[in-house]
This record gives C-alpha cells, sequence and structure tokens, in this order.
C-alpha cells in the first residue's frame, strides 16, 4: 500500500525538474461561496499538469538495465508530455503511442518534450494495445498513468504542498480520472491529518467511482462522453480504488454546463486558464455538492491547463450561457421592410448587444411570406434575459432560445 515515505522520497526525487506550484488565495471565489478557498494551481506545472510528478518519480525508480532498454506508455494528453519530459530529462528513452486523431498540439508537445510519438489505433485502448505490443517486443517499461505506486506517490506530493502551503487547509477538493491523483493527494494528506476531508470530483459522463464504491467493487462504464478529456476515463484503477475506498470521504459529480461555468468565471475572475478536467473540483463547490460550512478552508485542486483553443472557444459560449451573458434567440418576422426594426428596436431599449443576424428564408417550417431571424446577443445576467425575453413576447413575438 501506498506510503508517507515514499511520497516524501517522490518530493525529493521531484525536486530539481517539476515547480512547486502556488496555493492562491480566491477573494472572488471566497466571496461567492462563503468559503476560504484556495487554489492549488497546477496548471502551471512544467507541461501544464501534474502528470509530470507521477512520471518522474516513476523513472527514478527504473533499475540500470531498465533504463537502458526505454520507457513506453500510451496517452492522448497530459501524461503522454509528462512522461516524455521526465525521461528526456532523466536520460531514458521515451515511446509514447498515441491515438491517431490526438490533437496535432499534443503530439508536437510530446515530441518538444522529447519523446518518440507512435500514432496507433482509434481510442486509448487501441493505442495502450500497441503500446503494450512495444513493451513486450522492445522490452521496455511501461508506465501506466495512474495504476502504479510511484506514479501515486509523485502525484501524492500536491498533498504534502498543500498541507505546508496552508497548514489551516480543512478540504481538499480533487478531480478523479484513473484515481492516480486522488491516490496520491488522499495517502499525503490523511496519513498526517486525518481531520482534513478528501472530495473527490467526476464528470457526469465519465463517473464510474460513485457507482463503483456503492457495489463495493469496480464497475467500468461502457462509454463516456464530456468535455473534461483528462478524465475521461471508462474506469478507475484498482490500486487508486482501494485507497479511494480507505481515504476519500465523498465523491461527487459535475456537469459540462457546470464545468464550462466554472472554466469560464475562473479566466474572466481569477485570470486563469484550466482544461476541463483542471475545473471540475471548483464546479462541484460552486454548486455545493458537497457539504460546507461559512468560512472553511477550500482547497480545490486545478489540475491541468492544456485546453484545445478550438474547445476554449466552444466551452467559454457554453460558460457565458450559464452566466446568463450570451443568448441566442430565434423567432419569426413578416418578410417586408420595417420587421426587423420592431424587433430589434425592443432589443435596443433593452440595452443588449446584438453580435449577430442571421435570416433564412427557406426554411420549410415557415410560410412563404415570412422569414427566419435567429440572433446572438450579449446580455448582462440571467435577469436581463429574462427580463428582454420577456418584453419579446409581451410584443407579440414567439420567441425560442437556443439552450
Ligand atoms: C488535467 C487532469 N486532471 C485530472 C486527471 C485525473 O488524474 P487520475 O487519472 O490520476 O485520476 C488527469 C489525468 O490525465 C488530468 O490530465
Amino acid at each position: 500500500m501506498l506510503s508517507l515515505e515514499a511520497i516524501r522520497t517522490a518530493a525529493d526525487r521531484l525536486s530539481t525538474v517539476a515547480r512547486v506550484t502556488p496555493l492562491e488565495y480566491s477573494y472572488a471565489f471566497s466571496e461567492r461561496t462563503d468559503a476560504e478557498v484556495y487554489l492549488k494551481l497546477e496548471n502551471f506545472q512544467r507541461t501544464g499538469a501534474f502528470k509530470i510528478r507521477g512520471a518522474i518519480n516513476r523513472i527514478a525508480t527504473l533499475s540500470p538495465a531498465e533504463r537502458d532498454a526505454g520507457v513506453v506508455t500510451a496517452s492522448a494528453g497530459n501524461h503522454a508530455q509528462g512522461v516524455a519530459l521526465a525521461a528526456t530529462r532523466a536520460g531514458v528513452d521515451a515511446t509514447i503511442v498515441m491515438p491517431e486523431h490526438a490533437p496535432i498540439s499534443k503530439r508536437k508537445a510530446t515530441r518538444r518534450y522529447g519523446g518518440r510519438v507512435v500514432l496507433e489505433g482509434i481510442d486509448y485502448e487501441e493505442a495502450q494495445t500497441k503500446a503494450r505490443e512495444i513493451e513486450r517486443e522492445e522490452g521496455r517499461t511501461y508506465v501506466h498513468a495512474f495504476d502504479d505506486e510511484a506514479v501515486m506517490a509523485g502525484q501524492g506530493t500536491i498533498g504534502l504542498e498543500i498541507l505546508e502551503q496552508q497548514p489551516a487547509v480543512e478540504t481538499v477538493v480533487v478531480p478523479i480520472g484513473g484515481g492516480g491523483l486522488i491516490a496520491g493527494i488522499a495517502t499525503a494528506i490523511k496519513t498526517q491529518r486525518p481531520d482534513v476531508r478528501i472530495i473527490g470530483v467526476q464528470a457526469a459522463g465519465a463517473a464510474s467511482v460513485p457507482d463503483s464504491l456503492e457495489a463495493g467493487e469496480i464497475r467500468p462504464r461502457e462509454s463516456v462522453d464530456t468535455v473534461a478529456d483528462g478524465i475521461a476515463t471508462r474506469s478507475v484503477g484498482q490500486r487508486p480504488f482501494e485507497i479511494i475506498q480507505q481515504h476519500v470521504d465523498e465523491v461527487v459529480t459535475v456537469s459540462d454546463e457546470e464545468i464550462a461555468l466554472a472554466l469560464t468565471l475562473l479566466l474572466e475572475r481569477s485570470k486563469t486558464l484550466v482544461e476541463g478536467a483542471g475545473a471540475v473540483a471548483l464546479a462541484a463547490l460552486f454548486e455545493e455538492r458537497f457539504e460546507y460550512r461559512d468560512g472553511e478552508v477550500i482547497v480545490p485542486a486545478l489540475c491541468g491547463g492544456n485546453i484545445d483553443l478550438n474547445v476554449l472557444t466552444t466551452v467559454i459560449l457554453r460558460g457565458l450561457v450559464q452566466m446568463g451573458r450570451y443568448l441566442k434567440i430565434t423567432t419569426v418576422l413578416k418578410d417586408q421592410p420595417g420587421a426587423l426594426q420592431g424587433l430589434i428596436g425592443i432589443i435596443a431599449d433593452q440595452q443588449a448587444n446584438i453580435y449577430s443576424i442571421h435570416h433564412e428564408r427557406t426554411s420549410r417550417e415557415i410560410g412563404m411570406s415570412d422569414t427566419e431571424v435567429e440572433i446572438e446577443l450579449e446580455t448582462h445576467g440571467p435577469q436581463h434575459a429574462a427580463e428582454l425575453l420577456a418584453e419579446l413576447r409581451d410584443a407579440g413575438y414567439e420567441v425560442t432560445v437556443e439552450k
């Protein structure tokens, strides 16, 4: 079983390569939640995520013969980059198998950190099969992303840092994918401070742990679907699961919409960019998925910041929708001069800003003399959006809102 000693040893090994990431008090989020919120900014870690911690520690445990033979792993994301950089820094050759459609930015980053990238398979499972083949054929050591004691010990160093940076901490909130991160952090904290609560968070579209805990054994999902790609795993690992059973107080879930809102608020209020998985802990706090008292010292772990910029655009729009700051409406007008003016006059009176207007005349759903108008709007918040919709409907427009 993972020990505090192993995590302390990992911290020594990490010190020359990985960063001790900041723990920042958040005025904005403390006010919003009535808690005392400190953000563990692991998105500022080298390679943009915590994964390098586990990778460095695992590679440090290789025997001389294993070092010579090199390592191999499969990953489409942060683990790939972590292993590539950790291996390069240790002078160990690393082969990383990525699914064929892995984002170009991630492939490039992995190569930049010195990894040899092999593209194989349509998803993580197929990439993993190829990586296991390379392990056998080339005698390389497979570096598992989470189901490995040395990897979990490396991730656990975040727990040591949190206790040192804020000894008054009462609750730590940690995302769960394969469970290596929370297993490490929970061990580091509970073995020293059993009074500190550890809350795990999964994306609702990739949650297997709540059911597994209830069943007392791992219950993998058939499929996963979430914007938080870093934690889009069908199941936790066996070792992490046992530690979660022992040390984690509660595991909760958040939806993609809630993740988008937390991510957008982090950008706007904290000037901090995280990926979907990096926002789930804060989302769980915002949505009060677990109980806490006013003034409680809570640390959400923002574990990664590697988000694809195209995905970011969509996520921000979704976040603005949640905040009532972006509204897309559709209505039908007579296709005649002045009809549009009447509609936008109401919008202008309500002080809403129009981003775009689109006319659709070919839809079979509308009469030949009608035109369908789709308008994207900037509103000031949920109340403003509701008032605008009420004004439009009072004026006789049949308005539908795109969710
Ligand atoms: C940004 C980010 N957060 C959280 C996790 C979850 O870590 P674990 O799989 O150890 O639970 C991952 C895993 O890849 C990740 O990349």
